[in-house]
């Protein structure tokens, strides 16, 4: 086994009333990909934003390189060697890419008071030709790019330095394979340059598979360290959660029947270079799914039939033939629409928690041109305890909440509006199990309730244990139809996406 580099000894961290950390005490050791999971809300991202000096602990000691480590703040403690790639969006909008990589560290490039750009341009550039990325300007302001060369460039900044200690908090779920490779191919660089890594992810087969050991945490909690050797799934779930999970979370009826009405249809859709000829009808009552690769057209479908994209031929309808125009008609016809980036598209991060679920129901809500705050009120509340919500107040912003408790005010806000179709773009993506069971819970009593439910997924196993029916698509056209059944496979699933 490594050395300690660090030590955590009974980190405890309150935020107001909200305790994150109970008293952690670990040791993080040199040589190793160290995984750090457990359910949303568990602590994670506040151990390791203590860690690497996002902010001070409430109580507890740490030490590093064995002495006392108190970080001032992340650049002081990036110059010492421990820097962090968070799981929120770590870039500055409004400045360049090569600003993004030094900021606060001006002083590398500057002389007799002023900082050459142009050095500072050359050493972007390089810095970022070491990971693998040509193609990003370093003169150019960080805008212009994606969110995940956006996220690669904050992976540039926080490796800059050779960190002793690298951490990355769940920024791989927001990647492709290609920023995936990236960010594995450098842990593994630093593991066996003897550093320590802290990787964070909800994805347990990722981290499994990354990993060397593992420590799991519940409820602000230090529950246990894992070796790779006692790496097996089932024990994990049940660590994280503090229950044994029945083997699967999904329905367990494999009766596939529903309504006949038809609520919603897409006829002969075309769109650009995505989608070919798509025709589809959804049931009332029905859970149609809709898989195939990131990049089959699934989740352009979704934005065709909710009415942000116009088809360039072929139509969309509800039961009565009237066409799906746009999100605010289909809003009104009861359509809910969860979208796959849901911090981009589904949540306003900056309004509160209550701002968010009244938005599709002010019509609802509003008496004679007026909308009354105790309305309001009232439908938030109900919808935070139906979807048990772990949040202090309705006011606070949806920004602070963790990914699974910020999905649920997703679906608070259109089960808030009464909605009866549902078009979920990736419902459960980047959630960790337990907020994914009462997802598939909450969808198959939906069902139950008459409601009907197009679920876009990338994850098979979801597809086939919630679905009545499923699409497989391939580059833009619908390949084949299957009908719920026992004896359905992922195999027979891939043979028709690949
Ligand atoms: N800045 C903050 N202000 C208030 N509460 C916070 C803040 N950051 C985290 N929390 C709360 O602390 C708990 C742990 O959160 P977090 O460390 O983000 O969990 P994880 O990363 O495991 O999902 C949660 O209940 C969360 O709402
Ligand atoms: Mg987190």
């Amino acid at each position: 086994m490594g050395d300690v580099i660090l030590k955590a000894d009974r980190i405890v961290k309150h935020f107001g009333q909200t305790h994150a950390l109970n008293g952690i005490t670990v040791d993080i050791r040199r040589g190793e990909i160290i995984g750090l999971i457990g359910e949303n809300g568990s602590g994670k991202s506040t151990f390791s934003s203590i860690i690497s000096g996002v902010y001070p602990p409430t109580s507890g000691s740490m030490t590093y390189k064995g002495e006392t480590w108190k970080p001032t703040d992340t650049n002081n403690a990036q110059k010492h060697g421990i820097s962090m790639v968070t799981q929120e969006m770590g870039t500055l909008p409004g400045i360049r890419v090569a600003d993004n990589i030094f900021l606060g560290r001006e002083d590398l490039f500057t002389h007799h008071g002023l900082v050459n750009r142009k050095e500072m341009y050359a050493a972007a550039k390089e810095a970022m030709a070491r990971v693998g990325i040509e193609d990003i300007d370093p003169a150019a302001p960080i805008a212009k790019y994606s969110l995940e060369d956006r996220k690669l460039i904050e992976v540039v900044r926080a490796i800059y330095n050779n960190p002793d200690i690298f951490i990355v908090d769940e920024t791989t779920t927001a990647l492709s394979q290609k920023g995936r490779d990236i960010i594995y191919s450098l842990m593994r660089k630093f593991r066996d340059e003897n550093k320590a890594v802290i990787f964070i992810s909800h994805d347990l087969e990722e981290i499994m598979d990354v990993c060397s050991s593992l420590i799991v945490l519940r409820d602000g909690d230090f529950i246990q360290q894992l070796d790779k050797s006692e790496f097996e799934e089932n024990k994990i779930k049940m660590l994280m959660v503090g229950r044994e999970l029945s083997g699967s979370y999904y329905r367990d009826d494999y009766d596939g029947s529903h309504g006949s009405e038809v609520v919603l249809k897409a006829e002969k859709v075309y769109l650009s270079s995505t989608l070919t000829n798509i025709s589809l009808e959804l049931h009332k009552g029905e859970i149609l799914g809709i898989g195939g690769l990131t990049d089959c057209g699934m989740h352009e479908l979704g934005k065709v039939l909710f009415g942000i994209t116009k088809p360039m031929l072929g139509k969309v309808s509800f039961g009565d033939g009237k066409e799906v125009k746009s999100p605010k008609d289909a809003i009104r016809r009861k359509v809910g629409y969860v979208s796959k980036n849901r911090d981009q598209e589904a949540l306003i991060l900056s309004a509160s928690i209550m701002d968010n679920i009244v938005l599709p129901s002010m019509p609802l809500l509003a008496k004679g041109g007026l909308i009354f705050r105790g309305a309001e009120k009232k439908l938030t509340s109900g919808q935070v305890s139906n979807m048990s919500i772990k949040c202090r107040e309705i006011g606070q912003d949806v920004r602070d909440l963790s990914g699974g408790n910020k999905q649920k005010v997703v679906f608070g806000k259109w089960l808030g509006n009464n909605s009866e179709i549902f078009i979920l773009d990736c419902p459960t993506r980047g959630i960790d199990i337990g907020v994914k069971a009462f997802m598939y819970q909450l969808m198959y009593r939906l069902k139950q309730e008459g409601k009907s439910i197009i679920m876009i997924s990338e994850e098979l196993p979801e597809l086939i244990g919630m679905s009545d029916r499923i699409l497989i698509m391939k580059d833009g056209k619908i390949m084949k139809e299957f009908e719920r059944s026992e004896n359905l496979s992922e195999s027979s699933l891939i043979k028709e996406m690949v």
